[in-house]
């Protein structure tokens, strides 16, 4: 017999259902409780609410463990393609030889973007940050493909669209970068990798040829896994919260690339760097910033530090710490920002106001650093987040479409007016 808690409300005892996981988690399924009790539950933040079971990422906050579909991320970040990984995270399994193949083949194809995105592109005013720029296009692609809007599509439609998306993200988000800094777009070449392509379109000019080197491209991989899912976060709920409209996949993403844009999500990999940057022009040390991040009356907070699950350590961080030393080495580069970074986190974990709330650096604490390195602009960081994200949306995607999940539609406790009669306004 399945396992059931018991809810006391007066003197009525309820019997709710127990939900446990592959990994021992458990849940008390509420989902019938206001039919039957009349309450419902109130959970703002969704800090202890499982939106979905789901079978692609599992991670422990407490232990610092993250895995894609069973696989440990270290060895992901260490040993695999982001492409095998994309595929590994959206079916469910590493592909073979000939699968990977021809998916990597399919995702070549479809590079190229339709020449009149060019036109929306220059549209854009010059400052334009490209996290706008690539929330507007992606949903932009959506006009280009009105067959993807159709709720009953077939498998193969879907898989084109998970092709396109994946495709063209890196062409857009190059694009996106170059039009804000009024250079010329270069186009995808079928003779690159996926990593080597996108630095291309980057960096690549017509008049001379850009030299991918290979610390870099390894750099930017690893980068690309260990941002490719973390199970239901914020933006991640906002695809699958969207996409249970039954709105197409490309209006989802877009979606989530704009929560994401926020500096509490992804935007903090931008916000790390603009604050160690602060520091290090402040001259003053430290102290000021600890004690202003731990002042209740102030609203600044040490970007790059704390997390929703992560109250021991973030084993992205962990890895791309050390990602972060070898890239600069390998690259002959120093950095004094990364020496305030390094001071920063070393008077954070020693200081009782981070220790006693589990604040530790998270992924966003170093990637930037990475990126800053890797000659990628500070305003393109969190367009960076999104291009290894992507893959994890597409999942979360289609994991509810295939679970027939209904509309996502939380309730309420109504705390406003009650009922009164409507005045005219010369009488209020
Ligand atoms: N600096 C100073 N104090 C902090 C910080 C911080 N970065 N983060 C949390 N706190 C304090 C907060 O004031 C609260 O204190 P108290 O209990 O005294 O009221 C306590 O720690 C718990 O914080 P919370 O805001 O209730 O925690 P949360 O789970 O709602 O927020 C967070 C998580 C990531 C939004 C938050 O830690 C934060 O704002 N961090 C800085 C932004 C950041 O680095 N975001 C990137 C997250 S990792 C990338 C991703 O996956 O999106």
């Amino acid at each position: 017999m399945s396992k059931t808690v018991q809810l006391i409300i007066d003197e009525n005892t309820y019997d709710l259902p127990v939900v446990e996981g592959s990994e021992n988690e458990k849940a008390i399924d509420i989902s019938k409780l206001r039919a039957q009790t009349g309450y419902v539950t109130l959970d703002t933040g969704y800090k202890n609410t499982g939106a979905t079971t789901s079978g692609i990422t599992f991670l422990d906050g407490e232990k610092g463990i993250l895995r894609y579909r069973g696989y440990p991320i270290e060895q992901l970040a260490e040993k695999a393609d982001f492409l095998e990984v994309c595929f590994l995270l959206i079916y469910g399994e590493l592909p073979s030889k000939t699968e990977f193949d021809l998916f990597k083949d399919n995702i070549t194809k479809h590079t190229l973007v339709h020449e009149d995105m060019r036109t929306f592109l220059e549209a854009y005013p010059t400052k334009a940050h490209p996290m706008g720029i690539l929330s507007a296009s992606l949903c932009t692609l959506s006009t280009f493909y009105p067959e993807s809007h159709d709720a009953n599509r077939s498998k193969e439609a879907v898989d084109l669209t998970i092709f396109r998306l994946l495709a063209k993200l890196p062409t857009l988000a190059a694009w996106a970068y170059q039009n804000a800094v009024g250079h010329p777009v270069m186009y995808p070449k079928n003779k690159y990798n996926y990593c080597e392509n996108f630095l291309q379109m980057m960096f690549a000019m017509p008049a001379f040829e850009y030299e991918t080197d290979p610390v870099i491209v390894n750099a930017l991989n690893k980068l690309l896994i260990l941002h490719a899912d973390h199970e239901q976060n914020c933006s991640a709920s906002t695809v699958r919260i969207v996409g249970s409209s039954q709105a197409n996949l490309y209006a989802s993403i877009s979606a989530g690339v704009s929560a994401l844009w926020g500096p509490l999500h992804g935007g903090a990999n931008q916000a790390v760097i603009e604050m160690l940057e602060t520091i290090m022009n402040d001259g003053g040390g430290l102290k000021r910033w600890i004690d202003k991040a731990k002042d209740k009356n102030d609203s600044f907070r040490l970007m790059g530090f704390g997390h929703r699950v992560y109250k021991n350590f973030d084993p992205r961080a962990k890895i791309i710490k050390k990602a972060a030393d070898d890239v600069l080495e390998k690259l002959g580069i120093v950095d004094p920002v990364l020496d305030i970074a390094k001071e920063l986190e070393e008077v954070a974990l020693n200081d009782d106001y981070f220790k006693s709330r589990g604040l530790y650096p998270n992924v966003d604490f170093y990637s930037g650093i990475i990126y800053r390195a890797l000659g990628i602009p500070t305003e393109m960081f969190t367009v960076m987040f999104a291009m290894g994200r992507l893959p994890g949306w597409i999942a979360q995607w289609k994991e509810m479409m295939e679970d027939n999940q209904p509309i996502g539609r939380p309730r309420q406790i109504y705390t406003g007016h009650n009922e009164r009669d409507y005045q005219n306004i010369d009488k209020r």
